[in-house]
């Protein structure tokens, strides 16, 4: 059967990821998480003193893409590819809070997004891909054979980012999460570039109310459709 493209966008924390890695396993396409991208840039950023309470070196940071390489390997005993910087696997490193409070701004630059956007459509080349984020749609992939884009409630959100950042053992407090999921909601439709927004042709998926077999066996469903219409 011959491959697809699938991307997937939307809010922050609405599960894009844990959609995406299904379907990917279910059709043994690849998943590539964009976010992860912005994140380990953003990182990067952090760890070279570029970007800290203090400050945010914009400049500093353009300068330094070139010295940014991003790889993603896939891990079999978690059944998905994890990024990498520079070599480094750094997969844990990019979902703190710290990391999150800074990325949007990070993504609001156009010379990263410019870096990451060709490296995205290049990993995309052959299809049977499936990525998540928020450009994917209508900029990434304009041709994907499905466009999803998932809406959740914040407080619906922040409440399965605040779970996933305890589970994992992170001293945070719901507000906290439920503050940075709102900011980034506005930061990301309000940048310049490339702004989140729902593509023309893409299909809606509210998961407030759906259990994750409930979402899956839907998206299934869209897949159906999509191959065989
Ligand atoms: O999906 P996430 O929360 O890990 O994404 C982190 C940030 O990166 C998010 O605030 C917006 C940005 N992002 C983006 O601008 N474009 C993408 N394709 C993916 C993520």
């Amino acid at each position: 059967m011959s491959k697809i493209t699938i991307a997937i966008d939307g809010f922050s924390s609405t599960g894009k990821s844990t959609v995406a890695k299904q379907i990917a396993n279910h059709l043994g396409y690849i998943y590539v998480d964009s976010g992860a991208m912005y994140r380990a840039v953003t990182l990067y950023a952090v760890q070279n003193a570029i970007i800290s309470k203090e400050k945010f070196d914009k400049e500093t940071l353009i300068k330094h893409l070139s010295r940014i390489d991003l790889t993603f390997n896939f891990n079999k005993a978690l059944g998905y590819a994890e990024v990498y910087l520079n070599r480094v696997n750094v997969e844990h490193l990019i979902r703190t809070l710290e990391i999150s409070g800074y990325v949007s701004k990070v993504a609001a630059i156009s010379e990263v997004r410019h870096k990451l956007v060709a490296i995205q459509k290049q990993l995309g080349v052959n299809k049977g891909v499936v990525m998540d984020g928020r450009d994917i749609g209508t900029v990434v992939f304009p041709n994907a054979e499905l466009k999803i884009f998932m809406i959740a409630s914040a407080e619906k959100r922040a409440k399965r980012r605040y779970k996933e950042l305890i589970d994992r053992g992170d001293d945070i407090t719901y507000e906290a999460v439920l503050k940075n999921v709102t900011e980034r909601d506005y930061i990301d439709t309000h940048r310049e570039d490339s702004p989140l927004v729902k593509a023309e042709d893409a299909i809606e998926l509210d998961n407030s109310d759906m259990t994750i077999e409930e979402q899956l066996d839907h998206v299934l469903g869209l897949i159906s459709n999509t191959l065989a219409p």
